[in-house]
């Protein structure tokens, strides 16, 4: 074989394995979304009659699916009871909301954000880009579900730890935090849960994620030390706060800019800004890892499309990296900007203070 057919055969290798990720996440999603992974974890192997039976779903499209989550390794198929059946081991990444292995919100997120196609075509033709009412929901439970891990799992077990002025003034209490963009407020009522004599308020632009946010404190049990409002952080606000922090907003926005002036602003002389955003690195073609094809894509489906919809700065998934936060610091006029070590594979924490 030559070496140009040697390319090619790599290449189509690569094609084949690339197609088995895309249709491994699209049947993940089905069985998340239906229970399926949740039924088999909480009532064992199954049949597809069996399971059609418990589920109330179609026998022969549940047949079809099984057989197909077994050829990708997601379950194991019984040739001679016909039972699938979900690894124990398997249960805290595909079933549990929450967990820190849960993968589901990255299946829901790749599986949704992935739908309004022909919009993105357009976009590339046209310039421009989809705005929110064209995002399917799915999209959001899916950053809902990334949110409810991390925000437990990382940002009141770790990142607070690592800011001990905040974690000390946050527990002696009485001092105010605000969350932009909090989205369905997992950050937020995570922290009120961990530090009830502080006052914490959650604001996004997106009115169904406030409501979201509202039902998910009222589940938690906590409402004495929080609230949520709908509100564009582009716009001016006249309250100050002692902490404000930013979780995965700076990047989506359509004027990052002067979001940023407004959180200067927010943000009291001796108080704290907590900036998270998407780790990366200054020169786009160095980001590395096995989560940036990944991180291309979501820029391209939501995090740039979306600011670019409103004529917006776009700067995308892995758009802003520590030299753009600083720029954006200096700017603004904060003075200090520093990044917090943290073992998160995905994430940037920068302690800024005015
Ligand atoms: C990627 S989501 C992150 C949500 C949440 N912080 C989290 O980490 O799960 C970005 C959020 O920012 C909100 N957002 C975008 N632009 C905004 C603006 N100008 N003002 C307030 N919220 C905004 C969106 O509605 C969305 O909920």
């Amino acid at each position: 074989m030559d070496d140009q057919n040697l390319i090619q055969k790599d290449l189509i290798k690569k094609i084949v394995g690339d197609a088995r990720g895309a249709v491994g996440i699209r049947l993940c999603a089905i069985g998340v979304n239906l229970g399926i992974f949740d039924n088999l974890a909480k009532q064992g192997p199954a049949t597809s009659q069996e399971l059609a039976e418990r589920m109330k779903l179609d026998e022969r499209y549940l047949r079809e699916w099984g057989l197909g989550m077994f050829s990708l390794g997601y379950l194991d198929f019984d040739k001679v009871s016909r039972k699938i059946s979900l690894k124990k081991e398997f249960i805290p990444v595909l079933v549990e909301e929450g967990g820190k292995f849960s993968q589901k919100g990255l299946i829901e997120i790749l599986n949704s954000s992935l739908l309004p196609y022909h919009e993105l075509l357009n976009s590339f033709k046209n310039g421009g880009g989809i705005n929110y009412d064209k995002i399917d929901q799915g999209f959001w439970n899916g950053i809902d579900q990334t949110g409810c891990t991390r925000y437990r799992h990382y940002l009141v077990t770790d990142w607070v730890d690592k800011m001990p002025e905040l974690k000390s003034r946050l527990e002696t209490g009485s001092v105010t935090f605000a969350d932009f963009g909090c989205g369905s407020g997992r950050s937020t009522v995570e922290m009120a849960k961990k530090f009830p004599k502080s006052q914490f308020f959650g604001f996004d632009l997106f009115e169904p994620n406030i409501e979201k946010a509202q039902k998910i404190a009222l589940e938690a049990g906590v409402k004495d030390n929080l609230k949520f409002k709908q509100w564009d952080v582009s716009n001016p606000l006249t309250e100050k706060f002692d902490f404000v922090a930013c979780f995965d907003l700076i990047h989506d926005m359509i004027d990052p800019l002067e979001g940023m002036k407004t959180i200067r602003k927010a943000v009291k002389e001796d108080g704290i800004f907590v900036l998270m955003d998407i780790k990366c690195e200054d020169d786009p073609a160095d980001n590395e890892g096995p989560m940036v094809p990944f991180m291309y894509a979501m820029s391209l489906h939501f995090c740039m499309t979306t600011s670019l919809a409103n004529n917006g700065a776009g700067l995308g998934t892995v758009g802003l990296p520590e030299s753009k936060v600083k720029e954006y610091c200096d700017l603004v006029g904060f003075k200090t900007v520093k990044r917090i070590e943290t073992d998160h594979p995905l994430n940037s924490v920068f302690e800024i203070r005015p």
